[in-house]
């Protein structure tokens, strides 16, 4: 990485600014379902403790969209921070006002601080000036390790980032070695697996990987889309009708490429969208009408499964199948099952395909998941994010 990190500039005994991505799930009792993002900012929270910093984190949490809401209130976060830190992490009553000035006046080398919501400011995610600065108003330097929110150039990501000494953490850092090598300088075989729902919001990553990788599955809902293309029935799936010559030109780009795309030999179905709803397999070529495509089946697992044998680097993207019901999370926990038994670099581009493995308890058999969703799909599209655009270069 060309950028700076924390290991590149002096920071000790100073007062820190970190913006993280604690934008995690919670129910509706306001438990946190999944902590990972909060855990993979430890690495870095730790060392600016350890370099007796006082440290302000700051992050969002979902949408309040300028708003003070007290249900996306990040006092969530600060107590979940608290428990895995060991130690207090304060939360300030608003995001830079006096509330919060006062406290990053009052921190002491080590402590650790947590604004609220920078998206209870409406500045936010115009990239405001004056709130850019009034963020660089409470530190000296600025650490970005959110990579999840990198591909958004808002105040606390990208403004501020002109005001101070701007550094990545070791979030960031790790986040583009994996995904960097893996499209850079990959081991070949290259896979790449891509799921989820409409080929609209896959073309950039799509169109960018076939110039990188040997083989490319699709799974998902935009399955259909591609099965629709090629002049088959595909009941009542989700279809983008309007993208069929897209899904048609992918197919010949892959041709001219020499990249073999591979789509699902058979699909699961189901009759209307419901955890019990009844369900059976069929060829991917003949769908009735009345049902509706739901996952790959298990003939497609089992050819996917013997062509990943072969490969030495994969990256995932999105979920083969409707994961969230178990009848139809066959095809995504399938794939993660082999991928888990496989000998090879193995990358979770974030987002559902993440949770799927998470889901499935298989986490640690992969090489990297990453924290970002959209933010891994943006990289994985070769697009530049601008939350690390921002930083110093080395
Ligand atoms: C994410 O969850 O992908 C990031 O935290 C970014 O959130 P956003 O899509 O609301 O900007």
């Amino acid at each position: 990485m060309n950028k700076k990190t924390v290991r590149d500039i002096d920071l000790k005994g100073k007062r820190v600014l970190v913006r993280c991505d604690f934008n995690v799930p919670y129910d509706e009792n306001r438990v946190i379902t999944d902590n990972r993002r909060i855990v993979a900012a430890l690495p870095t929270i730790k060392y600016l403790i350890e370099n007796n910093c006082k440290v302000i984190l700051c992050s969002h949490l979902g949408r309040p969209k300028g708003e003070v809401k007290p249900e996306f209130s990040l006092d969530i976060v600060a107590t979940e921070l608290t428990r895995l830190l060991g130690q207090e992490v304060k939360l300030a009553k608003d995001v830079v006002g006096p509330d919060a000035q006062a406290l990053a006046e009052s921190l002491k080398e080590g402590e650790v601080m947590l604004l609220e919501n920078v998206r209870y400011e409406s500045g936010e995610e115009k990239n405001d000036e004056e709130l850019s600065k009034a963020f660089a108003s409470l530190a000296e330097v600025y650490v970005n390790d959110a990579f999840g929110t990198a591909h958004r150039a808002h105040s606390s990501t990208t403004g501020v980032a002109s005001y101070l000494p701007a550094v990545s953490g070791f979030l960031i850092e790790k986040e583009l070695n994996f995904l960097g090598t893996a499209l850079e300088n990959p081991e070949r075989p290259f896979v790449a697996i891509l799921g989820g729902k409409k080929v609209s919001d896959k073309i950039g990553v799509i169109n960018a990987l076939l110039e990188k990788v040997d083989t490319l599955m699709i799974g998902g809902a935009m399955a259909y889309t591609f099965f629709k293309a090629m002049g088959y029935n595909v009941g009542n799936s989700i279809c983008e009708l309007d993208k069929l010559d897209l899904a048609n030109e992918l197919m010949e780009k892959a041709k001219a490429k020499g990249v073999k795309l591979m789509l699902p030999v058979d699909t699961k179905l189901g009759r209307e969208f419901d955890p019990n709803t009844e369900s059976k397999i069929v060829a991917y070529n003949e769908i009735p009408d009345g049902w509706e495509g739901y996952d790959i089946g298990p003939e497609t697992i089992k050819l996917y499964s013997e062509e990943l044998q072969k490969a030495k680097t994969v990256v995932w993207n999105g979920p083969l199948g409707l994961f969230e019901f178990d009848q139809f999370a066959l095809g995504t926990n399938g794939i993660a099952k082999t991928l888990s038994e496989i000998d090879c670099i193995k990358i979770i581009g974030g987002g559902d395909s993440a949770a799927a493995v998470e889901k499935a308890g298989l986490a640690e058999k992969f090489t990297h998941i990453s924290t970002g969703g959209g933010a891994s799909l943006e990289f994985l599209e070769g697009k530049k994010l601008p939350g690390i655009e921002a930083l110093n270069d080395k």
